[in-house]
């Protein structure tokens, strides 16, 4: 019996999006309580995109829009944590109800739509605390596009600009299902554009790493591989939520609309990692996230091509308990597949 068992039904009481902002509420005040993560076992160390992770298990985007609590994920043990979706101006996002559980299949179907307090915001808050939280563990930054911006180009430079002085990497999200149009920036020639515009507005360089959708087909995954190799992108994201319903039973929020994310999520999401492995020739960093619950989940992710691993879903169902867990067992399976480290397994099964 973990802590979250008994938190958990009172958060799953409430409407989602209040137990959310619950939760980040609490990992707010309880932050400075909470001590350094241990040390990890150096068999989880990755070196990826120029930078040292600790171990390969992140916080995907989503979970902390705001830069609210990025100390306390990386004290929580992830190796890494990505801020965002932060988009230049602040937007408020779909009307309510946008969160949706399927306890049953272990997801949930999300049309939040880049609710967010905007960059200005975001900036003040990691001026003052971004060199204390990069010793914690790699800090990432996802910028997106207005949705009533005139120039979504520009908006993503904007966000260049802001924020790379302040991360690890930037995450270029053209992914969302629940901005009208974003997805088609996944394109060759608007991918092209964002890239460069996010190149000459940085003003720190970092690692550009771009989030793509599940949903796309072979043709459009060959367009972004060979996009990566000729404009040098640093890694790629895969995935973001379906709009799919890969899901057997008759869930009463199946058909809302939004993009799904957890256990259903989970063998589109790696099939698709696979595939852009063996399109990029595993020349790209990949991150593997979609239906991450289990170090098996992570395992197999990284042998489909990832370097690192992202979840957010199975942290709502599981609570923070799986971080340490993971990792745990991930030591474990290493030395039962003889593996030195986790880096061995990259790409062993693609
Ligand atoms: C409530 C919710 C909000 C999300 N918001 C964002 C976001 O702002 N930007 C983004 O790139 N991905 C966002 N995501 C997608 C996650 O980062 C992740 O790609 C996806 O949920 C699949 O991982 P999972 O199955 O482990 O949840 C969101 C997911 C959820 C569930």
């Amino acid at each position: 019996m973990t802590v979250y068992d008994l938190i958990r039904p009172i958060l799953f009481s409430l409407e989602p999006e209040l137990a959310h902002s619950l939760t980040l509420k609490g990992l707010r005040w309880g932050s400075s309580m909470l001590s350094s993560a241990n040390q990890d076992d150096p068999r989880l160390a990755v070196e990826a995109l120029g930078l040292n992770f600790s171990n390969p298990l992140g916080m995907a985007a989503g979970f902390d829009k705001n830069g609210d609590v990025p100390d306390a994920l990386l004290k929580l043990g992830f190796g890494f944590t990505e801020i965002g979706t932060v988009t230049p101006r602040p937007q408020i996002g779909n009307p309510k109800p946008r969160i949706f559980r399927l306890i049953k299949e272990q997801a949930l179907i999300n049309r939040l739509g880049f609710n967010n307090n905007g960059q200005r915001l975001l900036v003040d808050r990691l001026e003052q605390k971004s060199e204390a939280t990069r010793k914690l563990g790699v800090l990432g930054i996802n910028i997106g596009a207005n949705k009533e911006s005139l120039d979504r180009i520009l908006d993503y430079g904007a966000g260049a600009k802001a924020l790379s002085p302040y991360s690890d990497y930037l995450a270029v999200n053209v992914s969302s299902p629940n901005t009208p149009g974003l997805r088609g920036l996944q394109s060759g020639e608007a991918l092209t554009a964002i890239i460069e515009q996010v190149r000459a507005s940085m003003i720190r360089e970092v690692p550009v790493i771009v989030k793509i959708a599940p949903d796309l087909e072979i043709e459009e995954l060959e367009e972004i591989a060979e996009v990566a190799r000729k404009m040098s992108i640093n890694g790629i994201i895969v995935s973001n939520t379906t709009t799919e319903r890969p899901i057997a039973s008759q869930d009463q929020h199946k058909n809302e609309e939004g993009g799904l994310s957890g256990d259903p999520l989970f063998e589109q999401s790696t099939r698709v990692l696979s595939q852009l492995y063996q399109l990029t020739k595993g020349q790209t960093t990949l991150i593997g996230v979609g239906g991450v619950g289990s170090a098996e989940d992570v395992l197999k992710k990284i042998r489909s091509g990832a370097s690192l691993v992202q979840l957010y879903t199975a942290l709502v169902y599981k609570g923070p308990g799986i971080i340490n867990k993971i990792k745990h067992d991930l030591v474990e399976l290493l030395e039962r597949d003889g593996l030195q480290n986790i880096s061995c397994a990259i790409g062993i099964d693609a």
